[in-house]
């Protein structure tokens, strides 16, 4: 007979831990279930923090305190962002993370070349040199993107290309992984080339992040969460600690999942957005003194909508922006009562972070079967009597589907230019996140409420309600 498992606290904290973990994700998949979702991450969070200072011999409380209160007075901050701040508020956390995993990877590479050589085996080292060059570039990537997304003034937003650059990188990240074979064949005799190999992975993550423009950036960085797991998963390697190996895993995998849903929302390939220096096309001037916009007032177009029997709204990164949602509820509640049909064509892309506009939506308590996935939308838009766009751009411009010379050529829109009529509200002329300018504004059937987003909806709220009519 073998020896019998007995199971410890922590063997079965983790057990519960992990089950959570997949649980958690499982029910963010769906608003409805979402917040139990996040309830479930933070359980299981707990319960492995909890499970691993339970371990035998492992505690040394007063440095853990000291961590616990930094991690306090770090993530509390973190956690009172705005919405709109997520994408960098997420890519800060990402870089914790890879920080993490890089300096455990440090302090146990150098505490066992001091203390027992002979722990530093093959495995040990390939492990510790894949966590720390993932660890450390997912550290200076995240903090670049984060940079770019916060529009730090000294990190350019546009992309910065220069000759052999992708070339230039590729052999700087293949030196790094040279060194780290290196010390995997002997991890003493080299231990010269470890530094070497932090400063590498420092300076690919900041050279990895420079030729991608600002408008990838939220892919980039789910892309960079990837990494930020794979690194983890090489701590559970270096800490034998199956927890982390599994987190790390689903942190990993569920992160270049989202990426790939990113770029297909997008139809853009992974390739093109590492290395296709996206959002390099200045916007053309196409002769826009020649062409006229009209523009409505929020009365006029309160009359058509009330008018209306079908009424689609495209939500953007502008009602974020605007924190508009609540009055944009307050206006389908007026139109529902009036007996107008009113949907939310929601865009994979919209906003700046996936299901950016469902997050909004669902805040200001607007029904989900309301909101309807762009695909099911496209086909109605042409029995639409009204199409109002709140602050959305890029998803809504036709020159993704005829203009090749477009930077978003091919990227699947709301076919808002297919209603009837189309009313636009945003502040300007400006472009939007790809800065290209959008001919749905110049288009006949187009009425500009010029504005922010929350004031002329609360505008329109206001001239629905002082009217009387509808059907
Ligand atoms: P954008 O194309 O960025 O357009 C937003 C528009 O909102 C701007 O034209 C701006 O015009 C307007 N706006 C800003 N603040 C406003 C305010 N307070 N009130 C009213 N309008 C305001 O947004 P979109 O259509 O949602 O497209 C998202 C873009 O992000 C796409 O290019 C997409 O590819 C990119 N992107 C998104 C994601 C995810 S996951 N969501 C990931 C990667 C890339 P004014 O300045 O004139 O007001």
């Amino acid at each position: 007979m073998g020896s019998s498992f007995v199971p410890t606290v922590m063997d079965l904290a983790y057990l519960a831990g992990t089950a959570l973990f997949i649980f958690a994700l499982y029910w963010m998949n769906d608003p409805k279930t979402a917040r139990r979702g996040v309830f479930a991450g933070v359980a299981g969070m707990t319960l492995a923090v909890v499970g691993t200072l339970l371990a035998p011999g492992l505690v040394n409380w007063e440095w853990i305190a000291v961590a616990v209160v930094l991690g306090f007075a770090v993530g509390i901050p973190l956690s009172r962002v705005p919405l709109t701040a997520v994408p960098q508020r997420t890519a800060l956390s990402h870089a914790f993370g890879g920080l993490a995993a890089g300096l455990v990877g440090v302090a146990k590479y150098y505490l066992w070349l001091a203390e027992s050589p002979e722990q530093l085996t093959h495995f040990r080292m390939f492990a510790i040199s894949a966590e720390v060059i993932l660890g450390f570039l997912t550290l200076t990537g995240s903090l670049m993107a984060a940079g770019k997304l916060q529009e730090v003034k000294w990190i350019p937003q546009r992309p910065v290309t220069y000759p052999l650059q992708n070339a230039s990188n590729l052999l700087l990240f293949a030196i790094a992984i040279v060194c780290g074979l290196l010390m995997v064949i002997d991890p003493i005799g080299y231990s010269y080339l470890f530094p070497v190999i932090i400063v590498l992975a420092l300076a690919f993550g900041v050279l990895l992040i420079i030729p991608i423009g600002g408008a990838d950036m939220p892919t980039v960085i789910s892309l960079l969460n990837s990494y930020a797991g794979l690194a983890a998963v090489a701590m559970g390697f270096v800490l034998d600690n199956k927890l982390l190996i599994v987190a790390g895993a689903l942190d990993g995998s569920s992160g270049l999942i989202l990426s790939i849903i990113m770029c297909k929302a997008m139809n853009r390939s992974f390739s093109n957005v590492l290395f296709g220096a996206f959002g390099q096309v200045q916007a053309k001037a196409v002769g826009v003194e020649e062409r006229t916009v009209k523009s409505e007032t929020p009365e006029g177009a309160a009359q058509v909508m009330e008018q209306a029997s079908r009424v689609v709204i495209v939500p953007g990164y502008g009602m974020a922006v605007a924190q508009a949602q609540h009055r944009v509820r307050e206006l389908y509640d007026i139109l529902t009562k009036k007996g107008v049909d009113v949907k939310f064509a929601i865009h994979p892309v919209a906003g700046r972070m996936p299901g950016h506009m469902n997050v909004l939506l669902a805040e200001a308590d607007i029904p989900y079967d309301h909101l309807v996935e762009m695909d099911d939308i496209n086909p109605e838009m042409g029995q639409t009597d009204v199409v109002l766009v709140i602050g959305a751009n890029d998803v809504v411009n036709p020159a993704a589907r005829h203009d090749k010379s477009s930077p978003i050529y091919g990227m699947p829109i709301i076919d808002a230019d297919k209603a009837r009529m189309c009313l636009a509200i945003k502040r300007s002329m400006n472009p939007g996140f790809a800065g290209i300018e959008n001919e749905l504004y110049f288009s006949e059937s187009t009425y500009m409420l010029f504005g922010d987003a929350k004031a002329v909806v609360g505008e329109l709220v206001k001239a629905l309600s002082g009217g009387g009519g509808g059907h």
